[in-house]
């Protein structure tokens, strides 16, 4: 659905985006990643047709992304900015009707689009309120019925869930599926990976407006397990049992905490084995064992650099 290659907009201050080379397939959420600045916003436009790169192609459904296809590109894509204005003195279905009209919908097939849009998104018992009413998960909803009124194939979303409460959020993520579930492609960026992580098939972290890893959430996990991270409680003396550990080769680092050892290990799976053994023959009395499971919080974490962990290169093919 969406591939570009060495896509780079420079901005003449280093910043922008460099040699972003992607691919993502159709049907699937793909979760774009990154701190602020790192570059999104500025991939976005360009995927969008609404920013020129300096180098490098953005194709959209096999389409080059170029002025000729403009019209074309916009059927295709429905985007959500990261910030849009609403006109506060409408109702949202007069908002969705007024955009409907631009979109050239014609008045019949557009009041059945935006009932259909509504229901989709569980929007309907909104339709009627004040746009200047609208808390801003529901000026978030408005803004993806918007999108959605010319049926688009693909739905790209800059920083929906950005400044949403908890509850506003489980229910971004339920639209989300939900428009996966009718066959969308959802292209959705966030500063804060396990926003949306959760429900991305595929993600791309980025920093600095460079591509840091790049695959789905279990080939990036995958590749991480090159270090196996593991959780061990410990009834008694945590500080002997981190001693015994710290004397194995294979053991990077232990850090402890109350009865539990973070610990970080490099070698072969069945060696994780052997060392819970080496502790109960010194005679720990080890409560629980096992492998830490690799959030995509910790994959953020690792590949940034933000915390010490298991760490990705960024040249690694994954
Ligand atoms: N029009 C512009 N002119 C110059 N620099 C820009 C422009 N737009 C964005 N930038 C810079 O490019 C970098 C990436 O910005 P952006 O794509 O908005 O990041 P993000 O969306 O990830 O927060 C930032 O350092 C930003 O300051
Ligand atoms: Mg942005």
């Amino acid at each position: 659905m969406i591939r570009t290659e060495d896509l780079t907009k420079d901005y003449g201050t280093g910043r922008g985006i460099h040699g972003l080379t992607l691919h993502v397939p159709k049907g699937t959420i793909f979760g774009y990643v990154g701190p602020n600045g790192s570059g999104k916003t500025t991939t976005i436009k360009m995927l969008c047709g609404l920013a020129n790169p300096t180098r490098g192609t953005a194709k959209i459904n096999g389409l080059l992304v170029n002025r000729s296809n403009t019209r074309k590109i916009k059927s295709i894509i429905g985007y959500l900015p990261d910030h849009f204005g609403v006109y506060d003195q409408m109702t949202v279905w007069e908002y969705l009707d007024f955009f409907g009209a631009a979109y050239k919908i014609g008045t019949k097939v557009r009041r059945k689009r935006i009932e259909e849009v509504a229901e989709l998104i569980e929007a309907t018992h909104m339709l009627d309120y004040q746009v200047a009413s609208l808390s801003h998960g529901m000026h978030q909803k408005a803004g993806i019925a918007k999108t959605l009124l010319h049926d688009p194939e693909l739905l790209i979303l800059d920083e929906p869930a950005n400044g949403l409460d908890p509850h506003a959020r489980i229910d971004m993520r339920n639209t989300i599926l939900r428009l996966k579930s009718i066959g969308k492609t959802i292209m959705l960026s966030s500063h804060i990976l396990p926003e949306l992580g959760a429900i991305c098939d595929h993600v791309a972290i980025l920093e600095k407006g460079r591509l840091l890893i790049h695959g789905t959430v279990a080939e990036i996990s995958s590749k991480l397990k090159e270090n196996i991270a593991l959780d061990i409680v410990i009834d008694g003396d945590t500080e002997a049992a981190a001693k015994i550990l710290k004397a194995e080769k294979s053991i990077k680092s232990v850090n402890v905490s109350g009865h539990e050892l973070d610990v970080e290990y490099t070698g072969k799976r069945a060696g994780v084995a052997d060392l819970n053994a080496k502790l109960i023959k010194e005679g720990v009395r080890v409560l629980s064992f096992s492998e830490a499971k690799v959030d995509l919080e910790n994959v953020f974490l690792a590949v940034t650099g933000k915390k010490d962990g298991p760490v990705v290169k960024a040249s690694d093919p994954v």
